[in-house]
């Protein structure tokens, strides 16, 4: 034994000690930690059983100031903590008085991750009561981890969790509307798993975000004396492609075949090539871009609120016409789903149904004569139809009577083009989906006044209800985070091991179906996203229902109320109590 650790210490024997090499340790010194400050290694000891100062410093146990008399007896916490103790929820009134205090958005950020990192379940707490508030906070891009070729199952076993259940993993190509920030990535998945957690139940030491750092393109960062990165050009082609696919293979080889695994902002090419690699081995999802086979979460949201429209006005979705403004991962992801659930209703041929919607991109509206120059996701949206180049002028020649913008360009849906909609239709539905707000194709207030109060409108950024003669409309929004979460949770309850576009249809019909006649009063198309836990264990059901009729599902035999299921699935923030 010593002789091989000599070798490793290149020949050193603990008993030759070179004391110059080390500060002398104190009296108490058990483990050797003071001597070692120079060049002597330690091992990190640790206690299994957290108590005192270690269970305040768990954030999976520590409770603050919560901690009751008898457990501060019985765990040691005497003299750690001043006398009062108070109820979860003080701390989360006292807190949210906090954040609420702070102008910046990152201060807000950086005092919910602190307390992530301080207590868990306060940090949930704050996140499941507070979600319309703290769902724009926590999903604010900082941090990372970089992972090597060849090692990347070592890595992964490195995790102190075993039974992860959802992984969210990035690149950092294409983070939010902020483009390459490389390493600094991290944010988007630690965030889109709170979301998990928070609005889907799923519990926190299932969730694993990950980020793959093959470098950055980023100038400024690769300039950046304090990037945490690698600073090397991105990995492209093979080397990248190897180092994905060792990934993916290292994590079902830990984690089993169940893990689902979301890809998150990846560039479109890279987004594409992944999911159409992965859908039919692993149980992979993305919730911006679709590929053979594979859907995106948020083209269910927008489908649930057209589903939810049509209540309002009657009629089948077959009996509509569709106008994207916008061909690009969103607008031919959310045109496929609307064209499936059409086909669906109609029993009509998918090839027909997707006559039905029209596609414009920078160049003017997509037709036939263009085909040769399209890339291969906008084809099957080339129809027979001379070259039109204005949003108006296709409005004036498809006569849609849903309007959709995805084009991320602000103001795009004009006066006249608004005034055109409902010159065609008594009750126009118009999606105004781009974000940010200033990214919105028009405002909630400009949808409701050109046309006289008379449009059916939601966006993709929220919008504050508008009064129009006197009467108040409620815009909707068009959130991705309605459905993620309940996707995932019904994924991971029915135990299945493959994404299936019906699950994302099944998906907007339970969305849709929780929309009540209180809202429709109103003109929401969305039920509030305060009820989201409501939401999304109905949604989950319905995802779970899917997976079981087709076959996906390996939690057997099938339970009875998959409603009560997911509800009993669900991780709660409360405190527990200890012995
Ligand atoms: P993308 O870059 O893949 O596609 C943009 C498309 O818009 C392209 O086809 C481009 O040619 C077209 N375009 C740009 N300017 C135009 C103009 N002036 N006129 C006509 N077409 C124009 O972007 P992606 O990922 O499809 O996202 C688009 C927007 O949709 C973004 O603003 C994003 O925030 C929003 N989005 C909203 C979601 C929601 O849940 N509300 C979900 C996903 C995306």
């Amino acid at each position: 034994m010593e002789s091989t650790l000599k070798e490793m210490r290149v020949g050193a024997s603990v008993l030759d000690m070179d004391p110059k090499s080390t500060v002398g340790g104190g009296v108490e010194d058990v483990y050797g930690e003071d001597r070692a400050t120079e060049d002597l290694l330690v091992t990190p000891w640790t206690i299994s059983v957290a108590s005192g100062y270690t269970l305040l410093r768990d954030p999976q146990h520590n409770k603050g100031l919560a901690f009751t008399e008898k457990e501060r007896d019985a765990h040691y916490l005497r003299g750690l903590l001043p006398p009062a103790t108070v109820s979860q929820q003080l701390q989360e009134k006292k807190l949210m008085n906090t954040i609420r205090q702070y102008q910046l958005p990152l201060q807000k950020y950086t005092a919910m991750m602190e307390l992530e990192e301080r207590n868990e379940r306060l940090f949930y707490k704050l996140l499941i009561d507070n979600v319309e508030e703290l769902l724009p906070v926590v999903y604010t891009p900082t941090v990372g981890e970089a992972c090597q070729k060849g090692k990347v199952l070592d890595v992964l076993k490195n995790w102190p969790r075993k039974s992860v259940q959802v992984i969210v993993v990035t690149d950092g190509e294409r983070i939010l509307g902020l483009g390459d920030l490389g390493c600094q990535g991290m944010g988007i998945p630690v965030g889109k798993l709170a979301l998990y957690t928070a609005l889907g139940g799923i519990r926190p030491s299932a969730c694993l975000p990950v980020t793959i750092d093959v470098g950055t393109n980023n100038e400024q960062l690769l300039n950046d004396e304090f990037y945490i990165g690698l600073k090397q050009l991105r990995a492209t082609g093979q080397e990248y492609y190897e180092l994905l696919h060792e990934f993916m293979t290292a994590v079902k080889q830990n984690y089993g075949e169940k893990v689902l695994i979301q890809f998150e902002d990846f560039a479109n090419h890279n987004a594409f090539e992944l999911l159409a690699k992965y859908g039919t081995t692993h149980l992979v999802f993305n919730d911006d871009i679709q590929a053979r086979g594979s859907l995106i979460g948020t083209a269910s949201v927008v489908l649930a609120g057209l589903l939810s429209a049509l209540k309002l006005l009657g009629g089948n979705i077959a009996d509509h016409t569709f106008l994207f403004l916008g061909a690009g991962e969103a607008g031919t992801g959310i045109a496929e789903l609307i064209a499936l659930e059409m086909s669906r209703q109609s029993k009509v041929p998918l090839e027909e149904t997707r006559k039905m919607i029209w596609l414009m991109d920078s160049k003017g509206l997509i037709v036939s004569s263009r085909k040769d120059s399209l890339q291969h996701f906008k084809k099957p949206w080339a129809h027979e139809h001379e070259p039109v180049k204005g949003l108006l002028d296709a409005v004036q020649a498809v006569k849609p009577t849903v309007l959709i913008g995805t084009s991320g360009v602000g103001g795009t849906f004009s006066k006249e083009v608004i005034e055109a909609m409902v010159f065609y239709n008594e009750k126009p539905i118009i999606l105004a989906l781009s974000n940010p707000a200033s990214h919105s194709e028009c405002t909630a207030e400009e949808a409701y006044s050109w046309t006289k109060g008379k449009a059916i409108f939601a966006s993709g950024s929220p919008f504050a209800p508008v009064e129009y003669e006197g009467q108040v409309f409620y815009p909707g929004q068009s959130n991705n985070t309605y459905i993620f979460p309940g996707l995932g949770l019904g994924l991971v309850m029915s135990g299945a091991i493959r994404v299936h576009d019906d699950m994302l249809l099944a998906a907007a019909e339970a969305l849709s179906g929780q929309v009540t006649e209180e809202h429709f009063s109103k003109g929401l198309i969305y039920p509030p996203l305060s009820n989201i836990r409501k939401i999304s264990a109905h949604i989950a059901a319905n995802v779970a229902t899917k997976a079981y009729e087709l076959g996906l599902a390996t939690r057997l035999p099938r339970p009875e109320n998959l409603v009560k299921l997911a509800e009993s699935c669900m991780y709660s923030p409360n405190y527990r109590n200890y012995r």
